[in-house]
């Protein structure tokens, strides 16, 4: 009987049966415990990429709040309140980001060595800039809102939700310019 040739399931198996260098688990230290400095490495890059979505979700919150179609009284003691959260997100992006320039497994020479991360704090720092606008705006609506129950017009609310998108879209960006930090482009 002529022998059979292997087809693309026999392939398969004697692919998945032999290992490949670059997806071979390193070897656990003796003990079997992460090393300190990983599990600190992993704690921090848990608590930017929480503060990154909580960031997400509240500037997202507000530009869905933000529209002249539905504004009244209640949404916008809302809006305020999002607009709060959001504050204080990016507020804690900017920590745990800079808490991982100082404790991050790379050192702190390599954080602060190349390009992209002065690139990544200025476009955060842009992105602050322009919500300082849109915030007070917001409060100054409260204010008068409370005050004596007026609502701002359709227009001044466009003019907000568009320095709201602004920033929504800015976010991606820099979220990909953190990528390609991160694997060390341009250091
Ligand atoms: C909206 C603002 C920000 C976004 C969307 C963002 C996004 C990210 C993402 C996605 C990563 C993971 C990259 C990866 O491992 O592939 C990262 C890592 C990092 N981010 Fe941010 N980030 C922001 C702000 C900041 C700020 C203000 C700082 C502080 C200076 C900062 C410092 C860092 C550092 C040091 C790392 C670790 C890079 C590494 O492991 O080599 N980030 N960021």
């Amino acid at each position: 009987m002529p022998p059979v040739a292997a087809g693309p399931r026999d392939n398969a198996v004697s692919l998945a049966s032999r290992p490949c260098p670059a997806w071979t688990r390193p070897a656990p230290p003796p003990d079997d415990s992460l090393p300190p400095t990983m599990t600190l490495e992993t704690l921090l890059a848990a608590l930017h990429i929480t503060a990154i979505l909580t960031l997400v979700v509240f500037v997202s919150s507000a530009a869905a709040l933000c529209r002249p179609e539905w504004f009244n009284g209640p949404l916008l003691e809302r809006l305020a309140r999002v607009d709060m959260i959001y504050g204080i997100s990016a507020v804690a992006v900017l920590a745990t980001g800079l808490a991982r320039t100082v404790w991050g497994m790379k050192g702190m020479g390599w954080y602060w060595g190349g390009p992209l991360l002065h690139l990544k704090l200025t476009l955060f720092i842009v992105l602050a800039l322009v919500s300082i606008k849109p915030t007070l705006t917001i409060l100054s609506w409260r204010r008068s809102y409370r005050a004596t129950g007026a609502l701002p017009p359709a227009d001044a609310i466009l003019r907000t939700r568009k320095l709201i998108m602004m920033q929504a879209h800015a976010i991606p960006v820099i979220a990909i310019v953190a990528v390609f930090y991160a694997r060390g482009w341009w250091h």
